[in-house]
């Protein structure tokens, strides 16, 4: 599988409203921090210079809307990425149908709203029903209160039952794809680990072009290639390798628009389209690793 950036996640902040049990916010003890504006310009500049046209995500680990200069920082990512899919993942707390309409106005394309409790489920719903059509449809809500598959996150989080090794044969996309960079600068592997423990590069010293190409990914996708060379945090992961690339997400817009369906799209917990098979392609399965 040769690379291809298709998604970028900028922690812009790390605090959260909450303790999810199924997050590693509930297990260690994760500072709030917020990401400093100079590399934040940095990133954007970086990702401009690439023409960057795929999804650009503004959360990791933390809850985005606590960040208060989030409309701002849109509005420069959406002037010098104008291609991308300017994207939150949110727990809805803070969302409100005024802060909905300035993050919208500011440049944000859509928003999945993933609601843990029953009460969020309701209040999310009715909030939805006080929003005019456009924006309403830019809005992706699960209910994730059914939600039973939780990853373990690397066996970070013990409220789901370690399933050993369920995807052994399939080659993980994320590597190839997506770029997910912490509140420091630091990049990670992927949103397994979110400690940052197999480190691949650092933005505060150098570009994105050059760690996405640097020999950090080039190790570890090898690595994948030769099957047995894996990191040792993909041993123990138990995340469905399947994702919704950009296309995909912004496909699952672009009906309702046309036809005038007033439902909303959804994607699943792990970013997929919920109910289908979102493998990137079948020739990603591996007969064994
Ligand atoms: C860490 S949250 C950050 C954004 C926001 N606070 C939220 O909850 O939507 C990003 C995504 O990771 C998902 N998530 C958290 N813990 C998970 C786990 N153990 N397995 C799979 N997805 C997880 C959340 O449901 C959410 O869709
Ligand atoms: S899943 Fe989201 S809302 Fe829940 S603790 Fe983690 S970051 Fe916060």
């Amino acid at each position: 599988m040769q690379p291809v950036l298709d998604c970028v996640f900028i922690e812009t902040t790390t605090a959260c409203t909450r303790r999810c049990d199924f997050c590693t916010h509930a297990y260690i003890d994760i500072p709030p921090h917020f990401m400093h504006e100079s590399l934040f310009l940095k990133i954007i500049a970086d990702l401009g210079e690439m023409d960057f046209a795929g999804r650009l995500a503004f959360y990791l680990n933390g809850e985005p809307l606590l960040d208060t200069r989030l409309e701002r920082w849109l509005r420069i990512a959406k002037t010098r990425c104008p291609k991308a899919l300017h994207f939150i993942n949110t727990n809805g707390d803070l969302l409100t149908p005024e802060r909905a309409a300035s993050l919208f106005a500011a440049g944000l394309d859509a928003m999945k709203v993933n609601s843990y409790t029953g009460k969020a489920v309701e209040r999310l719903e009715h909030l939805k029903g006080q929003l005019p059509r456009d924006e309403r449809h830019k809005i992706l809500h699960s209910d994730a209160t059914k939600i039973t598959d939780w990853s373990s996150r690397g066996g970070v989080v013990t409220t789901t039952p370690k399933r050993p090794r369920p995807y052994p044969d399939t080659l993980c996309p994320r590597p190839f794809r997506q770029l997910y960079i912490t509140v420091t600068g630091r990049v990670a592997l992927c949103c397994t680990d979110d400690q940052c423990s197999h480190p691949m590069g650092d933005l505060a010293t150098q570009s994105v072009r050059e760690i996405w190409a640097g020999p950090a990914f080039a190790a570890v996708r090898q690595g994948f290639h030769e099957r047995d060379r894996v990191p040792a945090l993909c041993y123990d992961c138990d995340l469905d390798p399947s994702y919704s690339n950009v296309e995909q997400v912004r496909a699952l817009f672009a009906p309702a628009c046309a036809s005038g369906d007033t439902s909303t799209p959804d994607l699943d917990h792990q970013g997929r389209q919920a109910g289908a098979s979102a493998h990137l392609q079948p020739s990603l399965s591996l007969s064994s690793t």
